[in-house]
C-alpha cells in the first residue's frame, strides 16, 4: 500500500510555481495577481482565505483581500465584481463561499468574467470542461488529478467510481476522469444517494472518489483488493483535544479499508492541501494568459 502525501506533492508544485514566477520577474514580467473577496466573519472562510493569501506569498504572487460586512448588499458585491473584472492589475479573482443568504450565489459566480474565474465556477467553464477546451477546473478535481498522475496511479481503461455527484467534485472529477488524456480514459461510474446497489459498484472500482461528506461511509467490504481510494471527505467532528476544538473525519474508514489499497489518501493530509495548489496553479496559469 503506498499513502499519497498531498501535503508533499502540494510543497513540491508550489515550489514550481515560485520558480516559474521568478522566470516571469526575470523576463521582466510583474508577478501572477489573484484577489480574494471575503465576506462577513465566518470561522471557515477566514481560515480558508488566510491559507490562500499564504500560499500566494509562497507561490511569490501577489494578493489583495477585499472584505466587506455580512450586511453588503448584493449591488455592492457585483459592482466590486465588475471592478475587478476590468482592472487590468488583477489577472484571477475569488469570492469565498458561502456568502450570506440574502445574496444570490449563483448571480456573483456567473457575473465574474470566465478568463478571470480562478475558481473555475463559472458555467463558462464548466461547459468548456465538460468539452475538453482550455478552462479554469475546479480545485479539488484538479487536485485528485494531479495526485493521480504524480503517484502514476494508472487510470486508462480503468473503472472509476465516483461516489457523490456535487457541482464542486462529484461530477467534475468524473468528467475528467473519462476525458481521453492521461489521468483518465477511464470507465466511470457515478453513484450518489439514489444509486442501487452501491455496495456492489463501490466494490468494483480499480480507482474510487469517495465525494460524500459522509465519514467512514466507505468500509473494508466496498473496496476491491489492489484498489486506489482518494477520500475527499472533510467532514468536522468534535474532538476536545485539538485546539480547533474538532478534527477533520474523511468518507473512508481508513484503517480497514487502507491494507488492502494501492494507494490511498489519508484524511488530513490527502486531497485537502492539493486544493488551494490548484488555485495557485489556476494563477498562475491566468497570469501567464490562457490561450482561449
Ligand atoms: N468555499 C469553500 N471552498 C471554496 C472554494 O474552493 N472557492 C470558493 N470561492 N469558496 C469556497
Amino acid at each position: 500500500m503506498t499513502l499519497i502525501d498531498g501535503k508533499a506533492t502540494a510543497a513540491a508544485i508550489k515550489q514550481e510555481i515560485a520558480a516559474e514566477v521568478q522566470q516571469m520577474l526575470a523576463e521582466g514580467k510583474r508577478a501572477p495577481h489573484l484577489a480574494a473577496v471575503l465576506v462577513g466573519h465566518d470561522g471557515g472562510s477566514e481560515t480558508y482565505v488566510a491559507a490562500k493569501v499564504k500560499a500566494c506569498a509562497e507561490c511569490g504572487f501577489t494578493s489583495s483581500l477585499i472584505r466587506f460586512e455580512s450586511d453588503v448588499t448584493e449591488e455592492e458585491l457585483l459592482a466590486k465584481v465588475d471592478e475587478l473584472n476590468k482592472n487590468p492589475e488583477i489577472d484571477g479573482f475569488i469570492v469565498q463561499l458561502p456568502l450570506p443568504k440574502h445574496i444570490d450565489s449563483q448571480k456573483i459566480i456567473e457575473a465574474i468574467d470566465y478568463r478571470k474565474d480562478v475558481d473555475g465556477f463559472h458555467p463558462v467553464n464548466v461547459g468548456r470542461l465538460s468539452i475538453g477546451l482550455p478552462c479554469f477546473v475546479s480545485a479539488t478535481p484538479m487536485g485528485i488529478m494531479d495526485l493521480l498522475e504524480r503517484y502514476n496511479v494508472p487510470t486508462k481503461g480503468k473503472h472509476c467510481v465516483v461516489l457523490g455527484r456535487s457541482n464542486i467534485v462529484g461530477k467534475p472529477v468524473a468528467t475528467l476522469m473519462m476525458q481521453k488524456t492521461y489521468p483518465g480514459n477511464a470507465t466511470v461510474t457515478v453513484c450518489h444517494s439514489a444509486s442501487e446497489n452501491l455496495k456492489e459498484i463501490c466494490a468494483s472500482a480499480d480507482i474510487l472518489i469517495a465525494a460524500i461528506g459522509q465519514p467512514e461511509f466507505v468500509t473494508a467490504d466496498m473496496v476491491k483488493e489492489g484498489a486506489t481510494v482518494i477520500d475527499v471527505g472533510t467532514t468536522r467532528v468534535p474532538d476536545a483535544t485539538k485546539k480547533s476544538g474538532f478534527k477533520l473525519k474523511g468518507d473512508v474508514k481508513f484503517d480497514e479499508v487502507a491494507p488492502k489499497c494501492a494507494f490511498i489518501t489519508p484524511v488530513p493530509g490527502g486531497v485537502g492541501p492539493m486544493t488551494i495548489c490548484s488555485l495557485m496553479k489556476n494563477t498562475l496559469k491566468a497570469g501567464k494568459g490562457v490561450n482561449w
